[in-house]
């Protein structure tokens, strides 16, 4: 059997996808995948450690990861059983696609609607999986265009709507009251709100989605301190996390990743606010010195990161900086208005001041 015939079982829509790539070497200020700056102390690794060192390796893990959804229900509310677990939330926009993937009568697939631009997996995994994706674009400000939204939902009767609030890449919240609206207009679709960024905003829709059972929520450990560890969660109805949890791989969670996590929620908990806490004040002060320049404005952020736009060309800022050793985001496809933007990770004082000084080597 020829490499071609075998190529042509996979499924057709991996054609048009390609893979998730991340640069091979690190620079030295890396300002470019949303993660926390913060590297951990060594009181705090002292503490891992030592949990680690208890752990049983040689046994698979805790397949319900017990005692971290009971950490998730004690810090952000409801009962363990509303969580399900992933290596990271990406994992879980995949069980989503998995589990629910039986079409609304009248759709001859299943459809997903997201606010676009947005994140991307919601788009690759869900095509990944043979679904319909339907990006609708933002307004101006890039808020949610809710008559466009409403029209999408009403149209194409998706099983799944995304809006991550805060939004990557734009840093904004979206206005909540939009958000409320279409949950409560659109009760046959699962709403996700996808609140990765939320310790940045102060803001949580857990209180609203405690009574809608078509309201789900996604958190992660990944953009507070913890990327290395891959833990997400997403909160939902528990008539509904009984249904995904069948679709999870039994394992999927490691020992050390739970027991790190757990960690995260409990004991190094005011470790993780310290580092948010430092971050807006750093956005805040960063946005202020970007302002200062004619050739970029600064989107307002509600997340770990700032949106800039750039009147002149974004390569060649992105080059000039890399040559100085440091990483942002630029967006080479997609929306047209983000191809003149670079999204700025919030570094720790030092970077951003490395930043700052780079910024002003290049623009003058
Ligand atoms: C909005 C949003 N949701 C989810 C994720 C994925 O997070 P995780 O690391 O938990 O897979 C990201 C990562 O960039 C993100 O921007």
């Amino acid at each position: 059997m020829s490499i071609e015939s075998l190529k042509a079982l996979f499924r057709p829509e991996l054609d048009e996808l390609s893979a998730y790539r991340v640069p091979p070497a690190p620079p030295a200020v890396k300002l470019d995948a949303n993660e926390s700056p913060f590297a951990l102390p060594p009181e705090a690794r002292a503490r891992i450690a030592a949990v680690l060192h208890a752990t049983e390796m040689h046994r698979y893990p805790d397949g319900r990861a017990s005692e971290l959804r009971e950490a998730l229900a004690r810090g952000l509310g409801g009962s363990p059983d509303e969580y399900v677990l992933g290596a990271g939330s990406d994992e879980l926009i995949a069980s989503l696609a998995t589990a629910m993937s039986q079409p609304r009568p009248g759709a001859e697939r299943p459809v997903v609607v997201f606010p676009d631009p947005t994140f991307v997996m919601y788009r690759i995994t869900s095509r990944a999986h043979g679904w319909e994706p339907l990006g609708v674009p933002l307004d101006g400000a890039w808020d949610l265009d809710a008559d466009a939204m409403a029209d999408a939902l009403g149209r194409t009767k998706p099983n799944l709507v995304y809006y991550a609030s805060p939004n990557n890449p734009t840093g904004n919240c979206f206005s909540r009251d939009k958000i409320e609206s279409l949950v409560d207009a659109f009760p046959g679709t699962l709403h996700v709100i996808d609140e990765a960024y939320g310790p940045y905003s102060g803001q949580s829709f857990a209180t609203f989605a405690e009574d809608r059972p078509h309201c789900a929520l996604m958190g992660t450990l990944s953009k507070v301190g913890f990327a290395g560890i891959r833990v997400g969660w997403v909160r939902i109805h528990e008539a509904l996390s009984a249904e995904l949890e069948k679709v999870r791989q039994p394992f999927n969670l490691n020992t050390a990743s739970q027991a790190i996590a757990t960690l995260a929620l409990t004991d190094l908990a005011p470790l993780l606010e310290e580092g948010i806490t430092t971050v807006v004040a750093e956005r805040e002060r960063l946005a202020t010195e970007l302002d200062r320049y004619e050739a970029l404005q600064c989107f307002p952020s509600d997340a770990n990161f700032l949106l800039v736009q750039y009147t002149g060309a974004v390569p060649e800022l992105c080059r000039a900086l890399l040559d100085r050793g440091i990483a942002v985001r630029q967006f080479s496809t997609g929306d047209s208005r983000l191809r003149s933007c670079i999204r700025i990770t919030i570094g720790t004082p030092e970077e951003n001041q490395r930043f700052g000084e780079a910024l002003s080597d290049i623009l003058g």
